[in-house]
């Protein structure tokens, strides 16, 4: 069996190959990504081990050769996006052509295959917009409020319209936040680790009362295993830990884990229509058997460790001009 997986040097998906990879090494893994500057190409080394790990260096967008590839596979997990909200505020064309065009051209091939028989597609809490107090299920509308998830809601439109067309084998699984292992140090919890590491201030957005809700990324992989085995194609499911944490309180949690100050964090203006509290109901994954098995003390405890011990990894992000660049033009004084 042949399982193909698009944006698997990135953080879930590379962390989802190294899952399959370890637990079914019966099964070849065909990681097909095109290494933008979220992709760290030191991810590779860590997937070197497997001999049941092919990585291709190709995007998603270009139809010719992903129908190539993808049509010698039997299921697709698709990761590949622009994923940083910051970024689509600032750019967000790459976000509708990876997001959305990139979604359509898999979604092409799956139409037209007859060997593809199971399609996850990966989206986000974010398509739902903001909630007050609750959670939203599955049916709930959805309402995205920046770009990037404008573009995720996009695809996952496309996706329904697939499927009802033309009853394409698809499901679409959409999770709260991740963290943890080999995630981008633009994001808010590798950023305030590898920050405090380097005792840098720590840019905290707003007021900080912001609320997500934190999963482990080996319960994310866990949670599309099953899916993999017992989605229902067709359906919608949500997945979250129900571990709801304010900003200003995750990053007190890592302060203190990391012996550091709380004067390394930093009030700054707020992000542009910044959603107040992301809540998901996974009622649905639940009746299937799926239960979270870390916490988040375990979780940040587990992250945090490996930002101490992989200093290469991140410094190799940090250090590079892109990120620099980045950076610099976010917090030109930090
Ligand atoms: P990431 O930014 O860490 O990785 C994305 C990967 O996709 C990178 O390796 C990048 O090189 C690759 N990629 C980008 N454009 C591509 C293209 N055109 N062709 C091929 N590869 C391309 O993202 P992530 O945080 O691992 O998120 C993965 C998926 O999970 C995304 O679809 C995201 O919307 C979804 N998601 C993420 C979270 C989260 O908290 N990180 C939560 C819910 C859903
Ligand atoms: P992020 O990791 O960008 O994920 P998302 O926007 O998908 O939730 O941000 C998580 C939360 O942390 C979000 O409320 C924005 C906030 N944040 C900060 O306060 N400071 C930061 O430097 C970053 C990157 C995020």
């Amino acid at each position: 069996m042949k399982i193909a997986v698009t944006g698997g040097v990135g953080f879930i998906g590379s962390n989802f190959v190294r899952f399959v990879c370890k637990k079914y090494p019966e099964i070849q893994v065909i990681n097909i990504d095109k290494m933008t500057y979220a992709a760290n190409p030191l991810t590779l080394e860590f997937l070197s081990e497997f001999t049941n790990h092919t990585f291709m260096k190709l995007d998603i967008c270009h139809a010719t050769e992903i129908k190539e590839i993808l049509n010698e596979c039997d299921i697709i997990v698709h990761f590949a996006a622009e994923t940083h909200v910051d970024r689509s505020l600032a750019n967000p064309e790459t976000f509708l052509l990876t997001d959305i065009l990139g979604t359509y051209r898999i979604l092409e091939v799956v139409k037209n295959s007859r060997s593809i028989t199971k399609y996850i597609h990966i989206s986000t809490d974010e398509v739902y917009g903001s909630i007050e107090s609750g959670s939203f299920a599955e049916h709930s509308p959805l309402n995205p409020t920046n770009p990037y998830a404008a573009s995720k809601a996009s695809a996952d439109l496309l996706v329904i319209s697939y499927i009802r067309c033309y009853k394409i084998p698809a499901l679409i699984v959409r999770f709260t936040n991740n963290f943890g292992p080999f995630q981008h140090p633009e994001k808010f919890i590798p950023l305030a680790i590898t920050n405090a590491l380097e005792n840098k201030k720590i840019p905290l957005y707003g007021d900080g009362q912001q609320i997500r809700d934190w999963l482990y990324v080996l319960d994310t992989c866990r949670a599309i295993d099953l899916l993999i085995e017992k989605g229902e194609p067709g359906q919608i499911y949500n997945v979250s830990a129900c571990q709801e944490r304010k900003n200003i309180d995750v990053l007190c949690k890592i302060l203190k884990a990391l012996g550091k100050d709380k004067n390394l964090i930093i009030n700054v203006p707020d992000r542009i229509a910044h959603d107040k509290r992301y809540s998901l109901s996974s009622e649905k994954i639940q009746k299937l058997g799926f239960y979270p098995v870390y916490d988040f003390e375990k979780g940040i405890d587990e992250t945090i460790s490996w930002y101490v011990n992989n200093e290469k990894w991140w410094k190799f992000i940090k250090n590079s001009p892109e990120f620099q660049k980045y950076y610099k033009s976010r917090y030109p004084d930090l």
